[in-house]
């Protein structure tokens, strides 16, 4: 008997492949994700499930799957959708796909600090809505981005990245982590506190993970902290940041703009205040959107599954604690 596995959206072809070779495939189809009765319906009797950020796999959800599912593979770095205790207490493997997102995801962090400082959706603004009248000496002046200090919130993986590409256009780089992991302790321009990185940065860029510990760390205090020139750049998770206290800060003009991959809530409604400042920029969760990144995404998600339901170690295991546990 083949194992079989739900996955909760068509991921790309390359990952899809390594889960036909293996074992029986259940793809919802379409672009948005199932309902949450029909996840559940789906979910039933699987041996893994293959899930996006969209799914939430908590409780309820391994009910439904029910005592045959060994593993929840998904398709991100982050984990936030998973109740991973919940997981390992019942002796289910959670896995993730880090590093093959590191330098995509890093690049976009960097494309929405340029985009944001130059004004670059706004120019396009212009242009499209053929207000562009002839070149002027004031016209839409932004911020430079080489030379300026740049605030690092969380030095894992992908804000390591965003510190290398910071060297490259001479920015002064500053680094404050609330999880600090060991390794990152030796490592130059570490501030002791996130008000001290926010007041010392033009940008602050947020990479760390979600939860309890970093559930609106960015809140009114933070802003409150921050230069008036500063500009705060999410590619991590929206409730890292307090959206309503956002939105305060723009309004009065505490902060010179921000630039949003991820939001919450997400999708953020079309007439969401934030969605009101031209000085806000936001995009739909993009920043791991390359061909190459997501075809690697699929085909490391797809491994992991594979992996697990063959009773070996996924290389990307995310609670090793559940291991042998059934
Ligand atoms: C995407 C991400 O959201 O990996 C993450 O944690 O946020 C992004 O890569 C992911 O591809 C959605 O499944």
């Amino acid at each position: 008997m083949r194992p079989r596995v739900f996955v909760t959206r068509p991921i790309l072809d390359e990952g899809l492949a390594i889960l036909a070779d293996a074992c029986d495939v259940d793809v919802w189809p379409g672009d948005l994700p199932p309902p949450r009765a029909d996840l559940l319906e789906r979910l039933r009797g699987v041996d893994g499930v293959l899930a996006l950020l969209s799914e939430r796999i908590d409780a309820e959800a391994l009910d439904a799957a029910g005592p045959k599912l060994r593993v929840v593979a998904v398709h991100a770095v982050g984990v936030d959708n998973v109740d991973v205790a919940e997981a390992t207490r019942r002796g289910v493997l959670v896995t993730n796909t880090p590093d093959v997102l590191t330098e995509t995801t890093a690049d976009f962090a960097f494309a929405l600090m340029l985009a944001a400082a130059r004004r670059i959706p706004e120019a396009v603004d212009v242009v499209r809505s053929g207000e562009w009248r002839c070149w002027g000496p004031k016209v839409l002046l932004g911020r430079d981005v080489h030379g300026a200090e740049i605030g690092i919130v969380g030095l894992g993986r992908i804000g390591r990245a965003v510190a290398r590409r910071a060297a490259g256009f001479d920015m002064r780089v500053r680094w404050f982590d609330p999880l600090a992991s060991g390794d990152a302790a030796t490592t130059p321009g570490r501030c002791d506190s996130l008000g001290g990185l926010l007041a010392a940065s033009d940008f602050v860029t947020l990479h760390v993970p979600y939860g309890p510990a970093t559930h609106h760390l960015v809140d009114d205090a933070a802003f409150a902290a921050m230069r008036p020139e500063a500009i705060l750049v999410n590619t991590s998770r929206g409730p890292v940041v307090d959206t309503q206290a956002l939105v305060r800060a723009l309004a009065s003009g505490r902060i010179a703009g921000a630039a949003l991959d991820v939001t919450d809530p997400e999708p953020l409604p079309p007439d969401h205040p934030l969605l009101g400042f031209k000085n806000c920029l936001v995009v739909p969760h993009i920043a791991s959107a390359s061909l190459a990144t997501r075809a690697q995404m699929s085909v490391t998600a797809a491994t992991n599954l594979v992996a697990a339901l063959r009773d070996e170690r996924p290389r990307n295991l995310v609670n090793p604690e559940a291991m042998g546990r059934r």
